[in-house]
């Protein structure tokens, strides 16, 4: 894989408009790493042999990620009919994503679904009237797969309980609809929905996880390091940076845990102070000061790993656990 090619900024500061631009290209990067091709070909097949299945898992592990590739590859086409010699444009939308609002109502996700559908009164009319309208477009658009995403939105966030109209709703569509459905969200909360609403549980017989990196056995360093080296090459910076060399991957392990989420917050800092000073690569520094911008607060006892020392990830993981000694 060739590296994109940026012009070298040789020390010289960047100007603003090339600084959104590239940090912009920075988000975008999406690898296409094995465990998200498993699940991309779950997807798929879901959609071909028209079965329902969840995708559960860590939060920031890469499931709305994975949802939004499968989606855009198959757009939204306008088509026109003649009904009555009047010309009616109408949306095909063979997969149809939406991602569940918190504390959602039957009205929310039906109008969120008519949304998608373009439909221009999506917020307009009664439970019941946005219900059969969602109905009625999913046919007219031609929906082959609904993919429901933020499935954990379904828990009240006050009260903790599952928001049974809710789930009751996407039940019983589910049921009128008969179209393979692909469910994503968080496991714990995902669990506790599936637990109370045994005929939704049933839809879904197969719930593969979406995990975080593991950075144990050698087979998991090098896909960490793989998954590192292929943002390397995408990095909106003229030069490669050595992200992936053992020394640093080992201290990127620690920062993030291997969760694509918190690495994507790391490098949106870190490469935006290299690229503020001019740098054509990242640097330990620019990390330094990058995790340093990191708010990790379910880690009180998190140090700063790149200190340009040598660092041991299983010594600093347990240091991080110990209880506070008693003095
Ligand atoms: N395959 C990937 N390649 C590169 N970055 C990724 C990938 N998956 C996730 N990310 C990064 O992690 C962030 C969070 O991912 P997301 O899909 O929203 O996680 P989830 O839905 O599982 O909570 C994304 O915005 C992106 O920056
Ligand atoms: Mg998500």
């Amino acid at each position: 894989m060739d590296k994109h090619t940026f012009s070298r900024l040789g020390g010289s500061a960047i100007n603003e408009i090339e600084l959104q631009e590239r940090l912009l290209m920075l988000d975008q990067i999406v690898v296409h790493h094995q465990r998200f091709l498993d699940l991309y070909q779950v997807i798929q097949d879901c959609h071909i042999f028209k079965k329902g299945a969840a995708i559960l898992g860590e939060t920031g592990a890469g499931k709305s990620t994975l949802f939004k590739t499968y989606e855009s590859r198959y757009p939204k086409e306008t088509k026109v009919k003649t009904v009555n010699n009047h010309k009616i444009e109408y949306d095909i939308v063979p997969v149809l994503r939406v991602e569940l609002d918190s504390n959602s109502k039957p009205q929310n996700v039906a109008s969120k679904m008519l949304q998608k559908l373009g439909d221009p009164f999506y917020d307009k009319g009664t439970e019941k009237q946005l219900t059969s309208r969602v109905k009625e477009h999913i046919k007219d658009a031609e929906v082959e797969l609904l993919i429901i995403d933020e499935l954990q939105h379904l828990i009240d966030t006050d009260t903790q309980r599952v928001i049974r109209k809710a789930a009751d709703w996407l039940k019983q569509l589910l049921n009128d609809l008969n179209l393979p459905i692909i469910f994503g969200g968080i496991m714990e909360d995902a669990k506790r929905i599936f637990a109370s609403n045994k005929q939704l549980d049933e839809r879904f017989p197969y719930k593969p996880t979406f995990y975080g990196f593991k950075y144990v056995t050698e087979e998991q360093k090098k896909e960490f390091r793989g998954f590192l080296k292929s943002i390397d090459y995408q990095l909106p910076l003229a030069e490669h940076s050595s992200i992936y060399d053992p020394y640093l991957s080992e201290k990127i392990y620690y920062a993030t845990l291997g969760i694509p989420r918190t690495l994507s917050h790391l490098l949106h800092h870190s490469v935006k102070t290299a690229l503020k000073a001019g740098k054509d690569k990242l640097d330990e520094r620019d990390l330094q000061y990058g995790f340093s911008l990191l708010s990790l607060e379910t880690r009180p006892k998190v140090v700063n790993p790149f200190h340009g020392k040598a660092f041991d990830l299983k010594v600093a993981l347990e240091k991080e656990k110990e209880k506070p000694s008693k003095n």
